[in-house]
């Protein structure tokens, strides 16, 4: 697991969407699984801006979000894919077409999740999976429990998750959907490279565990060590606990030149 620590949200946003832009340039049918959230927005809109510059080109991308409410439809301005509107696809050239989010007004929950996978195969796969992680160290709505789903299915959420998205819903937890559907654990682990982002001193004691305990269900964004192409991309008050306490080994994980300050 690769953890690099920027001075900031600001100086980690640009950098993360300039590797982004590069990637696209490599590969210009780029598959990214992108999340929801407060975390990504400053990423969205720095790739917004660098859009408008002509800095980076969406035309022959595919997304695939990691989740959505179940009981809304898509033009429900609570809907993640109303966030992801307002945030990212109004702001670059993606076409409507190569845009994937589960449909949470599907009349068939079990049949759509399905309809899901099928589509992320048929996409050749995530290349780059970027996530968030919840304060519990949940990713996507995969939240911490004695078993973990592997595929893309529905989840009831917990009563702190539907907290934390109550802003969405004008500051109403009551009128946040009770289910969602979720892209699984193992929908997530396909894709080819993960790069997390954590920001904040709320996520410092999740972080540590992420990076130095061990593999549980009860903390789901520490199965990530299990794959090969893993990188945090955190701000120093995410990496407080690594850094003011680094386990063997784990300094060197920390890429100190990656600290600016402009
Ligand atoms: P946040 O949520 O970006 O709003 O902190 C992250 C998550 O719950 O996955």
């Amino acid at each position: 697991m690769q953890v690099t620590v920027f001075h900031d949200e600001r100086i980690l946003a640009r950098t993360l969407a300039a590797h982004i832009a590069s990637a696209l340039t490599a590969k210009p049918d780029l598959v990214l699984g992108l999340p929801t959230g407060r975390t990504p927005i400053r990423l969205y809109h720095q790739l917004g801006a660098m859009h408008a510059k002509g800095q980076v080109d969406f035309s022959r991308a595919t997304t695939f979000n990691l989740d959505e409410f179940l009981g809304i439809p898509p033009g429900h301005p609570g809907s993640y894919r109303a966030f992801m509107q307002e945030h990212l696809f109004s702001r670059i050239n993606i076409p409507a077409e190569r845009i994937n989010v589960l449909n949470g007004a599907a009349t068939d929950p079990r049949a759509e999740c399905a309809r899901y996978e099928s589509a992320i195969a048929a996409a050749g796969g995530i290349d780059v999976q970027i996530l968030g992680i919840g304060t519990n160290g949940h990713i996507g709505f995969n939240e911490p429990a004695r078993e973990l789903v592997g595929a893309t299915h529905r989840v009831e959420l917990k009563t702190s998750t539907r907290r934390s998205n109550a802003a969405l819903f004008g500051g109403d937890a009551n009128a946040v959907p009770r289910e969602a559907l979720s892209m699984g654990m193992a929908t997530i682990l396909k894709g080819r490279r993960i790069v997390m982002i954590a920001t904040g001193k709320s996520k410092a004691g999740c972080i540590e565990r992420v990076v130095n305990g061990s593999i549980t269900t009860k903390l789901p964004a520490s199965f990530l060590q299990l794959h090969r192409d893993v990188e945090l991309v955190l701000d120093e008050a995410a990496a407080a606990a690594i850094s003011a306490a680094p386990p063997a080994g784990a300094k060197a994980l920390i890429h100190e030149d990656s600290k600016h300050s402009n």
